[in-house]
C-alpha cells in the first residue's frame, strides 16, 4: 500500500484518480482549495471509502501553498493534478502574479521543492503543451496581449518542463508528465470526447504500476509514451524556468 497525495481532488480527474487509488487499497490523501470544498468532499453522496484525509490550500495564494508544502509530510507518490483552464481575462492573484501561471505552475513547483522527495511524481499536462511557447522573458503575459488559451498551453508546457527537470536533477525519483486527453469535467467542458475513467487511468498506472511504469522523464497519454514539446527537454529553458519560479516564490528546488 502506498501513501499518495492527489492535488485538486475535489472534482474532475483528480477526484476520479483519488477514488480509483483508494479502491486499489492505497492510503490516499486528498487536497481542496478551501475548508468548504473539503467539507463538501467529506459529505459526498457518492460515498468515498471512509472519511478521507484532506489537505487544504488555495493554490492562488503563495503562503497557503508554501504552508501546505512545509506541513504535508512524506508521501510515496504525489500527483500534481490541480489546475485551471484558459481564463477570459488576465487576472493577478493577491500575490500580484498572473493566476494561470501561479495555480498551474508555481503551485506544483512549490510543493515539489518543499515536500520530502517521494518515490514517484506525476504532473498533469495537456496535449496543448505542444503549442505552448517557451518565453522566459514574459511568463506572466506582462508585455504580450492576453490570450487565455495560449497562457494555459504555456502553463502545461511549463508543467512538462518541470517534470523533466526534476527527472534530470533527482535521478532517484520517477518524475513523469501525463496528458489525460480531452475529458468531460468542469475544465474540459461538456463537448469533451472522453470520460473520467480514461482521464485517470494513466496516473493510477504510473503511481502504482511495475514494469513499464518504472520510468522517468517521460510524457504519457493513455499509457503510451509520446514525444513532448522539444522545449520541455531544453536544459537551458528548464533551468531558466526553475530560476524564475524560485525568484517568484522564495523557494528553491
Ligand atoms: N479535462 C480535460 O480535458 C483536461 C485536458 C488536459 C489536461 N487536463 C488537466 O487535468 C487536470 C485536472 O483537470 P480537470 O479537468 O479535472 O479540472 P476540474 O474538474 O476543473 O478540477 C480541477 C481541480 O483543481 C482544483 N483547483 C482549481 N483551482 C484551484 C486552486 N486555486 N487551489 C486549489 N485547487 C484548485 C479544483 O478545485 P475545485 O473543485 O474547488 O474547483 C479541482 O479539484 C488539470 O491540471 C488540467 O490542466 C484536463
Amino acid at each position: 500500500m502506498a501513501r499518495i497525495l492527489v492535488t485538486g481532488s475535489t472534482d474532475g480527474i483528480g477526484l476520479k484518480t483519488a477514488r480509483d487509488l483508494q479502491e486499489l487499497g492505497h492510503d490516499v490523501v486528498f487536497h481542496a482549495r478551501s475548508q468548504e470544498r473539503a467539507n463538501a468532499l467529506e459529505g459526498s453522496p457518492e460515498g468515498l471509502a471512509g472519511k478521507p484525509e484532506v489537505l487544504v490550500a488555495d493554490f492562488g495564494d503563495l503562503e497557503q501553498t508554501r504552508a501546505m508544502g512545509r506541513s504535508a509530510g512524506a508521501f510515496d507518490v504525489v500527483i500534481h493534478n490541480a489546475g485551471i483552464g484558459g481564463q477570459p481575462e488576465r487576472v493577478e492573484t493577491g500575490d500580484g502574479i498572473e493566476r494561470t501561471f501561479q495555480v498551474n505552475v508555481l503551485a506544483p513547483y512549490i510543493l515539489t521543492a518543499l515536500m520530502p522527495r517521494p518515490q514517484r511524481l506525476i504532473y498533469l499536462t495537456s496535449g496543448l503543451e505542444s503549442v505552448g511557447v517557451a518565453n522566459l522573458g514574459d511568463l506572466q503575459y506582462q508585455s504580450r496581449l492576453w490570450h487565455g488559451m495560449q497562457a494555459y498551453s504555456d502553463s502545461k508546457l511549463h508543467d512538462v518542463a518541470l517534470a523533466f527537470a526534476v527527472a534530470r536533477l533527482w535521478p532517484e525519483v520517477l518524475s513523469n508528465a501525463v496528458d489525460p486527453g480531452w475529458i468531460r469535467t468542469k475544465l474540459g467542458g461538456p463537448n469533451a470526447t472522453d470520460d473520467l475513467p480514461e482521464g485517470a487511468e494513466t496516473q493510477v498506472w504510473l503511481a502504482t504500476g511495475d514494469g513499464d511504469a518504472l520510468v522517468t522523464g517521460k510524457y504519457f497519454k493513455r499509457r503510451q509514451e509520446l514525444p513532448a514539446n522539444p522545449a520541455a527537454s531544453d536544459v537551458q529553458f528548464q533551468d531558466g524556468l526553475l530560476q524564475a519560479c524560485a525568484q517568484l516564490t522564495g523557494v528553491s528546488l
